[in-house]
């Protein structure tokens, strides 16, 4: 079996080349660097069924293709983790992002078309944007701002998702949806900007922890291993093409007791900035997890508390190499 990887280099997609190739299948990465780093494919580099090709899938459509015919590479499984993910990210690089989920998503699901491989699309939870519904359901089409701030990101993945949709309505693609939720673990940027890492490094530079708006807003924080898991799962299972999955963890905590739990588990005083709440910034966020767990067998396992500790373990850079 061989699997393509796209934003290999990435925090998500490492952790996704490292337990395909743990399975002992052949896995090909691809990864621009814009926002990825090398060093999280040190440990892939070391397995001889590991490949990667520097590329933007956005712009290199062709090299991409003639790289894999070169190749003979003829991918089984694609998954499409390439794009910036925060929210930092995709306000310093907009109209890049908006290519990686729009040219992208339709470079990698031709080369599907092409190749009768199964493909997955690493959409978000910002499908659903400041969302009215609660928790969300895959029925729920969302209350997305489609000119704001976060519209490069929040569109650019809707349109991802049509994308695949229509391949797998007109061309029978094998093709399936993720909506992925708020993600965190070891391997993150420091200064990503999201709140995970943010916190992080604040309680552990004894600053206070900057709270946006009141606190009150809500997010769920699914653990890295828990939502490798899920993908894995879901590029599995047979018969499950034009399907849409939630993938998060859903229980729900207010920024302010996630700001008490870093701060416990960082063994700090809890110390408080305020900053305004950013534009567009979703009040509350929970994923309904039902058809998952109906159809893929899954629901998140780690705590937040030890995930957390594993976090943070990796930022004083004491822990194991992951
Ligand atoms: N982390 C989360 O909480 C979360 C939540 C929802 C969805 N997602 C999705 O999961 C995917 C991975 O997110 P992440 O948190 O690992 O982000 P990340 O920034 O760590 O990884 C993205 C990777 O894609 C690469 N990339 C970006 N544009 C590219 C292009 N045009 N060509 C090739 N490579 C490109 C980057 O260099 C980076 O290595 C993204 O698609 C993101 O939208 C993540």
């Amino acid at each position: 079996m061989v699997v393509l990887i796209t934003g290999a280099a990435g925090f998500i997609g490492s952790y996704l080349v490292d337990a395909y190739l743990a399975r002992g299948v052949e896995v090909i990465g691809i990864d621009n660097l814009a926002t990825g780093s090398p060093s999280n494919l040190e440990r892939a580099h070391k397995d001889q069924r590991f490949s990667f090709i520097e590329a933007d899938i956005a712009r290199d459509a062709e090299r991409t293709g003639e790289l894999l015919q070169a190749g003979n590479v003829r991918p089984d499984l694609i998954l499409h983790f390439a794009s910036p993910a925060s929210p930092k990210d995709y306000a310093d690089l907009p109209l890049e992002t908006m290519a990686a989920n729009a040219a992208g998503t339709r470079t990698c699901l031709e080369v599907a078309s092409k190749c009768n491989a199964r493909f997955l699309f690493a959409s978000t939870s910002e499908s659903y944007g400041d969302p009215l519904e609660h928790p969300q359901k895959e029925t729920y089409w969302g209350n997305v701002n489609p000119v704001g701030p976060r519209s490069c990101y929040d569109e650019a993945k809707r349109y991802g998702e049509a994308l695949t949709m229509a391949y797998w309505r007109t061309r029978g693609v094998d093709a399936r949806i993720a909506r992925i939720f708020n993600t965190y673990g070891p391997r993150m940027r420091e200064n990503d900007g999201r709140v995970v890492p943010n916190f992080i490094r604040q309680a552990l530079a004894a600053e206070p922890l900057t709270i946006y708006g009141d606190g009150t807003q809500t997010r769920s924080f699914c653990y890295v291993d828990d939502l490798v898991d899920g993908i894995m799962r879901y590029g599995d299972a047979a018969s499950l093409a034009g399907n849409v999955i939630n993938l998060g963890n859903p229980k729900e905590f207010s920024i302010l007791e996630f700001a008490k739990i870093v701060a416990e588990v960082a063994g700090v005083p809890l110390r408080f900035g305020h900053a305004r709440l950013p534009e567009d910034d979703p009040t509350r966020r929970c994923p309904d997890i039902t058809k998952a767990n109906a159809l893929l067998g899954w629901q998140p396992k780690i705590e937040l508390r030890d995930g957390v500790a594993k976090t943070i373990a990796h930022f004083r850079g004491a822990a194991a190499p992951h």
